[in-house]
């Protein structure tokens, strides 16, 4: 067996399946591996037991459910991707059981896969998530689309009325750009061509489903492309340097000059090792190596190696689309990691360019992208970013970005360098090499933002001092930024209008996050009277924001009147008072609601010190890894 051949059998093809709910996806799944011969010993007869025990006709759905179940217990690694092989081709099914676990797996799992099948039900035509999983597939540039119109069987098998879905469906794959490479009726259930051709729909001469998906591009076929091998590794053994990775696209061969990284230092491939394998003279895309490398540099995590002919692109600011995964919408200035290949990026949003809306899939500009909305914006890295422009059926540019907390939020597909418009704003924010982990460590302490909000005079200024001062007694590093103090410096150009005291907030949030970001406990005590502006203060911080209330009545704050502004504001000295003339909207569900207008000023700062303590201590795990 020649060497080319093994390595495009170790790279299977991913095949990603998709399709609204009850369309039968899972029906089809468990149909596939089963027709295919890809079912282990006992399944079946599991499935036809658990069928029967329900008085049911065989429910393939169980199938999945079972491997389910196995996942949960550990037994697989991974049922949402489900190797089968088909006439000795090898190729990985990636299926998401829930909505956003989908939205997820399609992005991170699904973003190498060749092709997808959109099942969609023949009787009821293309649904919403349909479209919206067509969205995807031309988002992520899957163009290899299989439709696989199911439940034929509901339709008798008639045709003309199969012609009027195909072309439907047609039709929306046609608005998204998309087009589909075939599409094929079917009933699942029965096996109707499925892995057999079906004997109910004779005027139908296209291939069935597996016929289908032996004509998918196989990931071998990348090894035509230029090399790209992200070093996902370097190690030494032996006394040898081991470079190591999955060849994205390409191949390398023994002899071949590469450059390695930003750094774009040439060096030699002196050999290739591959596992189980003896050393070789070429590997392909695909394929995981080690290589060694003449002279012996040492390339980092992320650097792309590749010939000297053919480079990627490299830029800092990039244009993005975007699947954005969060339940809260994004702004521009929001900073993240930005996961390429083996390399992560720290990037801001320094623009949004455009908003698609769902429903009549137009581009329209938007000062934020909603939750889970798609979108076109900049990032831009305070480093150069190599990258190749997000193609369609290759797993090039296709980014992820990930927060503080390493949770995906959204799926990145690079685009290319952002072009300098005529007169635009052009900032490179930098990022700290200095980690958020490494700061908790040296403080003992998680950087956290309080943000007291409540009347004037219900105590948020004196509740925020007793608590800084006993905080720092106990040895963590605290600041306080109230709302009169900064309003004597750097929100001394802003009254308090509406729009005022919205950039006052801004401004408060915007400071409390540096702090945070280095570390610090921050107690932020500023009237802060809009629900919207502590949504947008919340927004501006991001992780490690508390909200809490401090809370008197009315009544009582104007009697304390510290500063005598109430009684200013009921004889019309000043106007727009909140309280009086303007309004104060309290919290809904604070992390901590404290009454100051009954018990004493002391034991509230022992409330509220204590509070911040147990929020912004350590836990256990990064204690112990200090
Ligand atoms: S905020 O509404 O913009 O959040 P901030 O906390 O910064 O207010 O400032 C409130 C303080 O400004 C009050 O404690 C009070 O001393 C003073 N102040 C002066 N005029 C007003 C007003 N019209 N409304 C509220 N506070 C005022």
């Amino acid at each position: 067996m020649s060497k080319s051949v093994t390595a495009s059998q170790d790279a299977a093809t991913p095949i990603v399946i998709v399709g609204h709910v009850d369309h039968g996806k899972s029906t089809l799944i468990g149909r596939l591996l089963h027709d295919t011969d890809n079912l282990q010993d006992g399944k079946v007869a599991q499935i036809i037991e658990s069928s029967k025990k329900r008085g049911l006709k065989i429910e393939w759905s169980f199938l999945l459910d079972s491997l389910q179940i196995e996942r949960d217990q550990g037994v697989t690694v991974d049922s949402t991707r489900i190797p089968f092989l088909l006439n000795g081709r090898e190729f990985v099914i990636v299926d998401a059981p829930g909505h956003r676990q989908f939205l997820r797996n399609m992005i991170t799992g699904a973003a190498d896969a060749e092709a997808a099948v959109l099942v969609v039900d023949a009787a009821e035509g293309a649904r919403e998530q349909t479209r919206r999983h067509a969205m995807l597939l031309h988002l992520i540039g899957i163009r290899h689309v299989i439709v696989l119109l199911n439940k034929v069987d509901l339709l008798d098998f008639d045709q003309e009325q199969v012609r009027q879905v195909e072309q439907s469906v047609s039709e929306l794959l046609a608005k998204l750009d998309l087009e589909a490479a075939l599409f094929v009726p079917a009933s699942a259930r029965d096996g109707d061509n499925i892995a057999a051709r079906s004997e109910r729909m004779p005027w139908y001469d296209g291939p069935t489903l597996t016929e289908a998906l032996a004509q998918v591009p196989s990931p071998a076929s990348r090894a035509n492309l230029p090399l790209r091998l992200p070093v996902q590794d370097v190690y030494r053994f032996n006394d040898k340097r081991y470079v190591a990775g999955r060849i994205e696209r390409g191949r390398v061969r023994v002899g071949d000059t590469v450059i390695i990284g930003t750094q774009k230092t040439p060096a030699r491939i002196a050999s290739i090792e591959s596992w189980h394998t003896a050393p070789q003279l070429s590997a392909i895309a695909g394929q995981s190596v080690a290589v060694t490398l003449e002279p012996d540099v040492i390339p980092d995590r992320g650097d792309l190696l590749h010939l000297p002919d053919a480079a990627p692109v490299e830029a800092s600011r990039i244009r993005t689309r975007l699947f954005w995964l969060r339940q809260e919408p994004l702004r521009v200035g929001e900073s993240f990691k930005l996961r390429l290949a083996t390399a992560e990026h720290a990037v801001t949003v320094t623009s949004i360019e455009s908003v698609l809306n769902l429903d009549d899939l137009t581009e329209q500009p938007g000062e934020e992208v909603p939750a889970e909305g798609f979108a076109e914006i900049t990032l831009s890295a305070s480093e150069n970013v190599q990258f190749d422009p997000f193609a369609p059926g290759t797993a090039d540019g296709r980014g992820v970005l990930v927060d503080r907390q390493q949770r995906i939020v959204g799926g990145a597909p690079l685009i290319g360098p952002a072009e300098i418009a005529v007169g635009e704003k052009v900032i490179h924010p930098s990022a700290s090499t200095v980690t958020v982990q490494d700061r908790e460590r040296q403080k003992g302490q998680r950087g956290t933002v309080f943000w007291l909000t409540g009347l004037s005079g219900a105590g948020k200024s004196t509740l925020a001092r007793g608590a800084e001062a006993a905080l720092f007694s106990a040895g963590l590093d605290v600041t306080v930024l109230d709302g009169d103090t900064l309003r004597t410096g750097l929100c001394k150009d802003l009254g308090f209008s509406e729009a005022d005291r919205t950039e006052n907030v801004r401004r408060a949030a915007e400071v409390a996050r540096i702090l945070r970001d280095a570390g610090q406990i921050v107690l932020v005590a500023l009237i802060s009277p809009l629900q919207s502006d502590r949504a947008l203060a919340r927004q501006i911080v991001g992780d490690g924001f508390e909200e809490i209330f401090v809370d008197a009545d009315l009544s009582i704050c104007e009697k304390r009147d510290p500063k005598g502004l109430y009684a200013a504001a009921r004889s019309g000295k000043i106007s727009g008072f909140t309280g009086i003339d303007a309004p104060y909207e309290a919290p809904q569900s604070p992390a901590l609601h404290l009454k100051t207008d009954a018990g004493s000023a002391d034991s509230a700062v022992k409330t509220l010190a204590s509070f911040v303590k147990d929020t912004a201590k350590l836990t256990g795990a990064a204690r112990a890894s200090s």
